[in-house]
């Protein structure tokens, strides 16, 4: 199967973003932690040079906890800053903003020679769609959030979301689009469903995942689906869509639904918790 991104408003959404970059003076970067490198679109260093960087680890819950941290590890080395995050449950949220001061105090220190006192922090939440960007906003900003609305200068239309005295958030998040010539990243976008599922031939994505799965979680496959022999992705998936009770009439077996199933599980982490792609010492 061929993996493609539909490009869709990329150049509008890029215009965007470097306008939106201008402003602010951190950039709160989300990744998926099922897939650190390939849900970042590599541009994003080059349109926030000069800019503080922190990374989120997003839907950590979902990920291999031991790769988590080798993560970690990987982007503090390239010099980012990075929080280990679920979004969805607000876990590791709380950390974020002693980071963000951390991350930023080069411009304080630097506003306080001017003699500028309390210019609050300005950041932008970017990542690629459906990464958990709008969940991170609500959980980070809160109920207690108030919108500063238009404010001299500021190009019209921008609304700051006030968190304390000392950050702003834009409203608006930036989408970077994923960025790929390599199959393999392309496939993995379409295994956590960054992809339009509509152009992908569903039983092919599962027998790839199913491949992945044999060379790096056998066990986790074995167990949820009582699977013996590992050899033969295909026999896998019938012995997936037998324990699932997909048949189509008759008794033949219905695949496509089973690779459904596969999919829809492994998206929401319950074959568990699976890291997709590992960081390379040296990389
Ligand atoms: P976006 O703005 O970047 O496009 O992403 P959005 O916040 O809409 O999140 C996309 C999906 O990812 C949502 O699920 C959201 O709940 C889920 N999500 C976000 N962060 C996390 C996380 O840390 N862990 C997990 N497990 N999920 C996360 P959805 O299916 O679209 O909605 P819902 O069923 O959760 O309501």
């Amino acid at each position: 199967m061929n993996y493609q991104w539909y490009p869709g408003h990329m150049t509008k959404a890029k215009r965007m973003m470097e306008e939106n970059i201008k402003l602010i003076d951190l950039i709160i970067e989300l990744v998926d932690a099922r897939i650190p490198l390939s849900s970042r679109n590599p541009d994003i260093d080059q349109l926030g040079k000069n800019k503080s960087r922190l990374i989120l680890l997003n839907k950590s819950d979902l990920a291999d906890q031991r790769y988590n941290k080798q993560w970690m590890e990987y982007f503090k080395e390239k010099g980012f800053y990075v929080v280990e995050v679920n979004a969805k449950s607000g876990s590791g949220i709380k950390s974020i903003q002693g980071v963000v001061q951390e991350a930023c105090k080069e411009k304080i220190e630097r506003d306080r020679k001017r003699g500028i006192l309390n210019r609050p922090i300005r950041a932008m939440v970017v990542g690629i769609p459906n990464v958990g960007k709008s969940t991170f906003i609500n959980s980070f900003a809160g109920k207690a959030c108030t919108k500063t609305g238009n404010k001299p200068g500021v190009t019209k239309g921008k609304q700051w979301i006030r968190l304390n005295k000392g950050l702003e958030l834009l409203d608006t998040p930036g989408i970077l689009w994923p960025k790929f010539e390599d199959q393999a990243v392309g496939m993995k976008l379409a295994f956590i469903g960054s992809m339009n599922d509509e152009i992908l031939h569903v039983d092919e994505l599962a027998l790839d995942l199913i491949k992945f799965l044999v060379e790096n979680y056998v066990s986790v496959l074995k167990e949820r689906f009582e699977i013996e022999d590992t050899r033969d992705a295909l026999k896998i998936l019938e012995k997936i869509a037998e324990k699932r009770n997909c048949y189509k009439k008759g008794q033949e077996l219905d695949l496509m639904k089973a690779s459904s199933i596969l999919i829809d599980e492994f998206r929401c982490g319950k074959v568990g918790r699976i890291t997709l792609e590992f960081p390379q010492v040296n990389e």
